[in-house]
């Protein structure tokens, strides 16, 4: 992982994305497809800097929100103490039956740049699940994305949070195997203020887009039945959510 969800970059994920992503209709969007709320319990992996945790603990009987990064985790704590938040890897989770809901959220299945670590994630949110628990997750959708990253060597996304105005300017490197489902992507964050262009910092960083057979695969592989597969539009990329069952 880059520097973006490190000590120096995380605030800046913090406010940037939040200007990205429109959380309240996020939230709406995933408690709609959850398995019921009030008595349910939710798992939301790869929670970040806890944005979506306030609405997901005030309607489900237990809400926990896992990540890898301490620095994302202690944004989130700082935001919302009574927040009930671990560091973990969605690759390994130490739960077995105690959600009836598990979520992966912000195309953070981008994360994992091999099958292996797919199904590996995949497993473990099936044994965290209850018998016909459902897990739901985005990613971007690869089949898309390559021609699109082919046409265009880089993309700059504007954002605004709290009156202040960021970029974010990114271009990508063709990896030595000419794998272009596994992308090496530079991107420079800036502030702008009046005329000025203040640099915050820089990231580099490696992911993994995945085709539908490839997801589709690993889901059965793993023991989901696939309920859905939507389109869903973002502030970037064609992005998919998957509405799967254990089986
Ligand atoms: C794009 S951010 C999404 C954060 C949040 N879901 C949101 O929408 O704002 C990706 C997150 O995935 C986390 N992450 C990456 N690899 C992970 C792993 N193996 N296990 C758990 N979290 C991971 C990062 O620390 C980061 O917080």
């Amino acid at each position: 992982m880059g520097e973006l969800y490190n000590e120096n970059l995380a605030w800046v994920y913090d406010e940037i994305y939040q200007g990205f992503i429109d959380y309240k209709a996020e939230y709406e969007f995933y408690k709609n497809l959850c398995n019921g709320s009030n008595s349910k319990r939710i798992l939301e992996i790869a929670c970040g800097t806890g944005n979506l945790a306030k609405s997901f603990t005030t309607d489900f009987s237990t809400y926990v929100g896992l990540d890898f990064s301490e620095s994302m985790l202690n944004i989130a704590k700082k935001k919302f103490p009574a927040g009930n938040f671990i560091q973990g890897d969605m690759r390994q989770l130490n739960f077995v039956k105690q959600f009836d809901n598990i979520l992966i959220t912000g195309r953070s299945t981008s994360y994992l740049l091999n099958s292996t670590d797919l199904k590996q994630t995949f497993k473990s949110a099936h044994t965290a699940l209850e018998d016909k628990g459902l897990f739901m997750f985005d990613c971007i959708h690869a089949d898309l994305f390559i021609p699109y990253i082919l046409k265009n060597s880089s993309v700059v996304h504007k954002s605004t949070y709290n009156k202040k105005q960021f970029e974010r300017d990114s271009y990508w490197v063709k990896n030595k195997n000419n794998n272009y489902h596994l992308i090496d992507w530079k991107s420079t964050y800036y502030q702008l203020k009046d005329s000025e262009k203040i640099v915050l910092g820089e990231d580099s960083t490696l992911f993994r887009v995945f085709t539908v057979k490839e997801i589709t695969e690993a889901l059965q592989h793993s023991g989901f039945k696939i309920l859905e597969i939507m389109d869903r539009e973002t502030y970037a990329f064609d992005t998919n959510v998957y509405v799967c069952q254990k089986k």
